[in-house]
């Protein structure tokens, strides 16, 4: 059985890693092969070659080269690419992770060729569909065969539009499982030292939604309010190339804030376990903050996971600038909660997705539908 595994962007990275060492380990004598497939959605070191060799992830037998580009231009090319592989050999099974465009283009290319598909982290939504994940999440549901689920929330997001439990694996975290396997293997960024940082005393910021960073005005009155309430402790804010571009046009910057380029993964993580806070428009993130027990400040009005909310040390603050700093009060106040770890987060959910692709293959359950053309 061949699968194909499809990464594109930096999110991408930390979930297929733990799929594709587990299906290493279990291929002897299970028939799996695999071919795992880079669309190019990012290509920079920073944004993906950094995540490859750091945690392991073997070249890719096809890199798509998608760049940059509007939505539709990347959807375009990554799905023309994928075509071309799927004519050069049809996989049995495309294996999808998360919400990036990568992840709706090839699930949809896969099943235009009658090519079953398996969501990795299927059925969660923000239910904010101006954002282009929550499109892609919607889309990719629509046509996938296999869930693999994160929480029973997205398992109940799934039932409701009518998926029957037998396609439904509730398999936990694969970003968990990255986790905690590379926990004992973080180091510090080259500037920690000559920054003087030292543990619990910075915070952290990731921004990188279009809705908090493409408006130079709306980003600069919100990094104003987080250096306003940082009570004098550096602010590290680790810059994705969208925001960067819309910092040059802002000019200067609050002192504490200090500006450094993307972070490689061990780095990454580094700096999220030894913050005294993250503040940050990403999903991902917050999931990690509640595995480490960090506090969290979401500065969005939606999350697709509210179980780092119900059960972690995530809170929902929101865009607007002046909730920051009652948010803070709290955290210098020492009453931020404690939070726990969500069900099945416990760093084995590659192999239980690849223990279900492989009892799916050997019960002879239909990968490749017949196509009626
Ligand atoms: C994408 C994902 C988002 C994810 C984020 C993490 C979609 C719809 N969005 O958003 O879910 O949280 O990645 O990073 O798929 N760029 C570089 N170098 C790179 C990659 C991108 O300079 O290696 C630049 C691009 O030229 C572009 C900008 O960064 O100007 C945005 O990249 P893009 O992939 O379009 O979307 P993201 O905002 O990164």
């Amino acid at each position: 059985m061949l699968i194909d595994i499809i990464a594109g962007a930096r999110p991408n990275f930390m979930k297929i890693a733990p799929i594709v060492h587990a299906i290493e380990k279990q291929a002897e004598g299970t028939g799996l092969e695999y071919r795992l497939i880079h669309t190019g959605q990012h290509y920079d070191a920073k944004m993906s070659g950094d995540f490859f060799t750091q945690l392991g992830i073997p070249e890719p037998h096809v890199n798509l080269g998608s760049g940059s580009g509007t939505q539709a231009e990347q959807t375009g090319t990554i799905m023309k690419g994928y075509e071309g592989v799927l004519a050069e050999r049809l996989s049995d099974l495309c294996l999808v992770v998360g919400d990036v465009t990568s992840t709706m283009a090839c699930s949809v290319v896969a099943k235009k060729a009658c090519i079953g598909v398996a969501h990795v982290e299927a059925g969660i939504r923000s239910g904010d569909r101006t954002m282009p994940e929550e499109i892609n999440r919607l889309v990719t549901d629509s046509i996938t065969d296999y869930f693999f689920t994160t929480s029973e929330l997205a398992n109940e997001n799934l039932r409701k539009c009518g998926i029957s439990d037998d396609a439904i694996f509730f398999v936990g975290n694969t970003m968990i499982d990255t986790l905690l396997r590379n926990l004992d293997r973080i180091q510090p960024p080259d500037f920690f030292g000559p920054e003087q940082l030292t543990s619990g005393n910075y915070i952290l910021i990731t921004l990188h939604r279009p809705a908090n960073v493409d408006q130079p005005e709306s980003l600069l009155a919100m990094l104003n309010a987080i250096a306003e309430s940082a009570e004098g402790l550096p602010v590290i804010f680790p810059v994705h190339p969208r925001t960067r571009k819309n910092l040059e046009l802002i000019g200067d910057l609050p002192e504490c804030i200090r500006v450094v380029d993307p972070q490689a993964y061990l780095q990454f993580i580094y700096l999220v376990k030894n913050a005294k806070a993250v503040l940050t428009d990403s999903g991902g993130i917050t999931e990690e903050t509640t595995v480490m027990g960090i506090p969290c400040m979401t500065l969005r009005d939606s999350t697709e996971r509210p179980e780092t909310v119900t059960l972690g040390t995530n809170e929902l603050i929101g865009t607007a600038p002046e909730k920051i700093g009652p948010a803070m009060q709290r955290l210098f106040a020492g009453q931020w909660k404690k939070g726990q770890v969500p069900p099945k987060w416990d760093g084995a959910t590659g192999e239980r997705i690849v223990a279900a692709i492989s009892e799916i293959y050997q019960a002879k359950m239909p990968l490749v539908e017949e196509c009626v053309s």
